[in-house]
């Protein structure tokens, strides 16, 4: 399943993998888990080169139960601080850098193994499992993603609504615009709309687009 920012990815795909008794992997998860780790090293995220250089250091380590997935850098619980703004604000100059992607790709892949998992990102259906059963792009309003994004952030002050529709659009615009496996929408990939639909009806359409292709 893939989509931008506030789409509501996580909790469908969390809805889907309990739904049908499967794994559950947050892709961007492991790049914000990368990203704190850059921070907390006093890395300067915005130069590529010494993010290239220090990129294979941080042991990433997820957990694929959807009803708690956890993500740990050098055995430290970093499943809090991976959500701060700062991290949120970073992740998009680090996840553009090629080295980032390949090492993300390679521990993504061996996660998934030979399948039976819902797996969310943004080059899922295009890069990491271009033969994946079932590919989601989900999709919302800018307005309605950006409603959602400040109420998942409501420990941030700062966070309103119109200053995470500045910062969404901003990731989106970067995400979608970098040259490594840009966020697309798969050839194949079935597209829902969430801006009207609540998630229970995500769910339930994924689940039938599921049915369908078994
Ligand atoms: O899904 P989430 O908003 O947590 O993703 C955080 C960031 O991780 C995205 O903005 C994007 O820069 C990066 N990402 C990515 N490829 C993925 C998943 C996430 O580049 N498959």
């Amino acid at each position: 399943m893939d989509g931008p920012s506030g789409s509501g990815k996580s909790s469908a795909s969390k809805g889907v993998a309990r739904a049908l008794g499967l794994r559950y992997l947050d892709t961007g998860a492991m790049y914000r888990a990368m990203t704190w780790w850059m921070l907390d090293q006093g890395v300067p995220v915005t130069d590529a080169g010494q993010v290239a250089a220090r990129v294979a250091e941080p042991v990433i380590e997820v957990g694929t139960d959807p009803a708690a997935p956890t993500i740990a850098v050098d055995g430290v619980d970093v499943s809090g601080p991976i959500r701060t703004r700062e991290v949120t604000n970073a992740v998009s100059a680090v996840s553009s850098v090629p080295a980032v992607r390949q090492r993300m790709v390679a521990l993504q892949r061996e996660v998934i193994g030979a399948g039976g998992i819902v797996v969310e990102g943004r080059d899922i259906g295009t890069v990491v499992v271009p033969d994946a059963p079932v590919k989601v792009f989900l999709t919302a309003s800018e307005d309605a993603r950006a409603q959602r994004r400040a109420r998942d952030l409501t420990d941030d002050p700062a966070a309103t609504v119109q200053v995470t529709l500045a910062e969404q659009a901003r990731r989106d615009r970067l995400d979608s615009t970098r040259t490594a496996s840009p966020l697309a929408k798969a050839a194949d990939a079935h597209e829902i709309d969430s801006t009207d639909l609540d998630l229970d009806e995500v769910v339930a359409e994924v689940l039938r687009l599921a049915k369908e292709s078994s």
